[in-house]
């Protein structure tokens, strides 16, 4: 039977809510889809003649596969084939070459028997169903030649070597004299910092169902990015991209870990090939633990001094971070100490530990989360040793223009942020001497933190088109990651052209849409946002020419400017009752002439500017004074992030964030075996993640901003944000409620005994 190429997917099309205005709260035109189980995420999709992929990985952390025996796994019933280093398919050479990351990254395709960690895809099972081919993985027999693998952080330490570039910046930075500073400062501080190996864990595991026709391949694929995986698949598998087509309609989660195609997908559409059929492979939930990204172990010194009067005399923040030793990814986590405050002598560096592990990545707020765990700890630390308030050390040392670029702030209301926050959290109330404060078996503790993540923008393709029916077609192949991208920009569109949000037919994950960038990087709603902004302005435009010019039309040779699209009718702005539906103008003209397509791009004010959102996060923690054990009783965060767009769904991107951080700060923690190189705690029951009863109140404050230089939208990303600063914000509560100063995450009660 032939596979069908069409996507079998269904479009949310908006609720009956009358009210899409940007700003307000338009409920998720997906909620109903998803809540009576009709959106359809990767692993749901169909295909006839399915068959069934499960990836082996390897148990050692480095070496060689001498050998696989296949013949249990091959004589199990409805085992299809078994795909080792032995009899995979040659792969051309040189097909990652030119594709950058996130796109790019170094895969284990089975295309020689090195073995780089524990955990690396050494074979794929093919089999008539899920089960058979889970149970013949065990079956495979594989010996291996071992090697000593790296997994020393302090011995690789001594292979350490910067990265090519951090977040398409330098990785070292140097301004003023910071030794010099730091020497002549009245107040000094240095301490290193740790972060540590985390692991994405999206509800919804990665999975790729790969259907070739003929030629053509089709993939639904869980990722952050349609034609990044279609560029990635193309150049591995030698075929011309025209060729492969990525859909993807939902995601259950991703955060980062999904911006880039690992290896299972290029493996999928290898099985697929071999065995002729369509091939459905679900990555486990404990193979979430290696293949596919995590957030690295940082190590992270800090040097900070200050003069008499409170002001920052020298800065320096270096970083060590892990990486995998077939490939180097560097944690930013330095880049915020360059521009946050103000300091004329500043140092920063980042280098890279190769050690026998998987490969990290981009994991929610990748620098800024880690970095301004120690940053902000360390700007705590070091208030306290001049004697000044957290929250007015960092007033001291406010910005208002960018002190590594000398640029000023697209934006900037921190200041506004600190003084929302302080006010609703009632800081003023705050007493400065730590472990002071008790109540009952409780030592009760106030810390705060900056928080802030650079607001980005990349080209991004739109089209719209008005239907026959009377409603608008809009398409962009962005990608919607539970965050709230359906409902955004539906909204977008129906703001834009004053149409109800149900006469908006919005399509998004599909490769064959216009292009558009990785929902990554709190970029989606400024990059694709106001690519579909420009593509509706684009179509009233161009149904305004088309009813002016058409005789048969009651607004036939009114001037363009006066005329106006309103309640779903162009009408003459000066004469509300002379004019036409739209339904009445599409009935005259056919369907290629009523659309527009434009490529949006960041104006030249991105290169005038530095752009970022900023806020301010405040934490009270209550330690039992016997047990160690802390649970954080409030929150308050306070954010500047230009227009926000969607009240309720911008509210719950802010509030994930927050509830990450937590996560960060108390729970999240990859146990990595240092003899073997494997994660002892690869699993949710293990891997500890915050349950409702772990997060208080989080009470939200987002300051009115304005922000037009990343695009008419006016909004400057949300993504991320939420999760910078919170960890610090905990440590800084937990060392004022104890005494004690915690600098590595995550805080567990042993540390407080
Ligand atoms: Mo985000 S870590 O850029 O998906």
């Amino acid at each position: 039977m032939e596979a069908s190429p069409t996507p079998q997917t269904v479009t949310p099309v908006g609720l009956n809510e009358p009210d899409g205005r940007l700003g307000g709260g338009l409920s998720r035109v997906d909620g109903p889809l998803k809540v009576c189980g009709e959106a359809r995420y990767a692993a749901d999709f169909d295909a006839p003649n399915l068959a069934h992929a499960t990836m082996l990985q390897s148990r050692i952390a480095a070496g060689r596969v001498r050998s696989i025996d296949t013949a249990a796994a091959l004589a199990h019933p409805g085992v299809l084939h078994v795909m080792t280093p032995f009899n995979a398919p040659r792969l051309p050479e040189g097909g990652q070459a030119g594709v950058k990351p996130p796109a790019g990254r170094v895969l284990s395709l089975l295309q020689d028997d090195r073995v780089h960690y524990d955990g690396q895809p050494i074979a794929v099972v093919v089999a008539e169903t899920l089960e058979a081919s889970r149970h013949a993985a065990r079956l495979l027999r594989v010996a291996y030649e071992e090697e000593t693998p790296q997994l020393d952080f302090e011995a690789a330490k001594a292979e350490a070597h910067p990265p090519k570039e951090a977040q398409g910046q330098q990785p070292d930075s140097a301004r003023g004299d910071p030794a010099g500073g730091f020497a002549s400062a009245a107040h000094r501080h240095e301490a290193t910092y740790t972060t540590p190996l985390e692991h994405h864990n999206p509800l919804e595991t990665h999975a790729t169902l790969a259907v070739w026709d003929d030629d053509e391949l089709t993939l639904w694929d869980s990722t952050q990015y349609v034609h990044g995986v279609r560029e990635t698949v193309s150049k591995r598998l030698g075929i011309a991209q025209e060729k492969v087509r990525v859909i993807n309609p939902f995601v259950g989660g991703a955060f980062g870990s999904k911006g880039s195609a690992w290896s299972h997908v290029v493996l999928a559409a290898m099985a697929a090939r071999e065995v002729q059929r369509p091939v459905r492979l679900v990555v486990e939930r404990t193979q979430m633990f290696g293949p596919v990204g995590n957030r690295p172990f940082t190590q992270q010194q800090l040097r900070l001094a200050a003069d008499g009067d409170g002001k920052l005399a020298a800065l320096e923040h270096h970083v060590h971070a892990e990486t995998a030793r077939i490939e180097d990814w560097i944690e930013p986590s330095a880049l915020l100490s360059r521009f946050l405050y103000a300091c004329d002598h500043v140092a920063t560096s980042h280098r890279l530990v190769p050690l026998n592990v998987g490969v990290p990545t981009f994991q929610r707020a990748p620098g800024e989360s880690t970095g301004s765990f120690a940053l902000e700890s360390a700007m705590d630390e070091l208030a306290h040793a001049a004697g000044i308030d957290p929250v007015e050390f960092r007033l001291r040392n406010h910005s208002d223009f960018d002190q590594e670029r000398k640029l000023p702030y697209s934006s900037k209301t921190l200041r506004e942020c600190y003084a929302r926050g302080a006010e609703a959290f009632n800081w003023s109330a705050r007493n400065s001497q730590p472990g002071a404060t008790r109540d009952g078996d409780a030592l009760v503790g106030w810390g705060m933190a900056t928080a802030t993540y650079p607001s980005k923008r990349m080209k991004s393709e739109a089209r719209a088109e008005l239907l026959h029916d009377g409603r608008v077609r809009v398409q962009c192949g962005t990608h919607d990651l539970g965050t709230g991208t359906w409902t955004l920009l539906t909204q977008v569109a129906a703001d834009t052209l004053e149409l109800p949000p149900a006469r908006i037919a919005l399509e998004i994950g599909d490769s064959a849409l216009p292009m558009a960038p990785v929902s990554g990087g709190s970029m989606s709603a400024a990059s694709a946002g106001n690519a579909v902004l420009a593509v509706c302005e684009a179509l009233r435009t161009r149904l305004v020419e088309l009813a002016v010019a058409d005789e048969d039309s009651p607004l036939f040779g009114v001037e363009h400017e006066l005329v106006e699209l309103k309640e779903g009718r162009l009408r003459h702005g000066q004469d509300p009752s002379r004019g036409e539906t739209l339904e009445a103008l599409a009935a005259r003209h056919k369907p290629g002439s009523l659309e527009a397509k434009v490529m949006a791009t960041p104006g030249p004010d991105s290169e005038k500017f530095s752009k970022h959102s900023f806020g301010a996060v405040f934490v009270e923690v209550r330690v039992d004074a016997e047990l160690g054990e802390i649970r954080v009783t409030r929150i308050v965060g306070a954010y500047a992030v230009g227009k926000l767009l969607n009240a309720k769904t911008g509210r719950s991107q802010l509030l994930g964030g927050i509830v990450w951080g937590v996560s960060m700060a108390l729970h999240e923690h990859s146990l990595r075996d240092p003899r073997y190189g494997r994660i002892a705690n690869a699993n949710l029951g293990e891997y500890h993640v915050p349950v409702n009863a772990d997060i208080p109140d989080i009470e939200l404050i987002v300051v009115p901003e304005e922000d037009a230089h990343l695009g008419a939208l006016g909004a400057k990303g949300i993504g991320e944000i939420g999760i910078t600063g919170v960890a610090a914000a905990i440590a800084n509560a937990v060392w004022h409620a104890t005494g004690k100063r915690i600098r590595d995450m995550p805080i567990a009660l042993d540390a407080l005994l």
